[in-house]
C-alpha cells in the first residue's frame, strides 16, 4: 500500500443513488441529483477547460439519505451539502468552491 495526492484541485463526490422505483422505501439522492446533471456539469466544466482540476465523483449512498434533494461532499474541505437539484446546484457548488471559475 502507498499514499497518494489527489491531483485535482477540486473533488466531489456526488451521490446519484436511485431508489424512485420504490417510493414508499428510503428517499434517494436522484432523481434530484441524476447521472444526466453529472454529464451536464462534466460537459460546462469542459466546456471552461476546468476537466481534471475539478472532477465529479458519483457515489451510491453516502448514509445521509433525505427527501428534501442530493447530497454531496467536498473533499478538499469535508464540507457536506444536501438539498441539492440538478445540474445548475452542482454548478453553484462548484461555483463556491472555485470562484475563479467565474458564471
Ligand atoms: S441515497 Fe444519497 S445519501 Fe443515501
Amino acid at each position: 500500500m502507498e499514499d497518494f495526492s489527489d491531483p485535482c484541485e477540486l473533488r466531489v463526490f456526488v451521490c446519484v443513488n436511485d431508489r424512485s422505483g420504490n417510493p414508499e422505501g428510503t428517499p434517494s439522492c436522484s432523481p434530484s441529483v441524476s447521472q444526466d446533471d453529472i454529464s451536464a456539469v462534466k460537459a460546462w466544466l469542459q466546456g471552461k477547460g476546468l476537466w481534471g482540476k475539478v472532477k465529479l465523483t458519483k457515489v451510491l449512498c453516502f448514509g445521509h439519505c433525505s427527501p428534501e434533494g442530493g447530497n454531496a461532499c467536498v473533499l478538499q474541505k469535508q464540507r457536506w451539502v444536501r438539498g441539492l437539484h440538478g445540474a445548475e446546484d452542482l454548478k453553484a457548488l462548484l461555483l463556491q468552491e472555485l470562484p475563479s471559475a467565474g458564471p
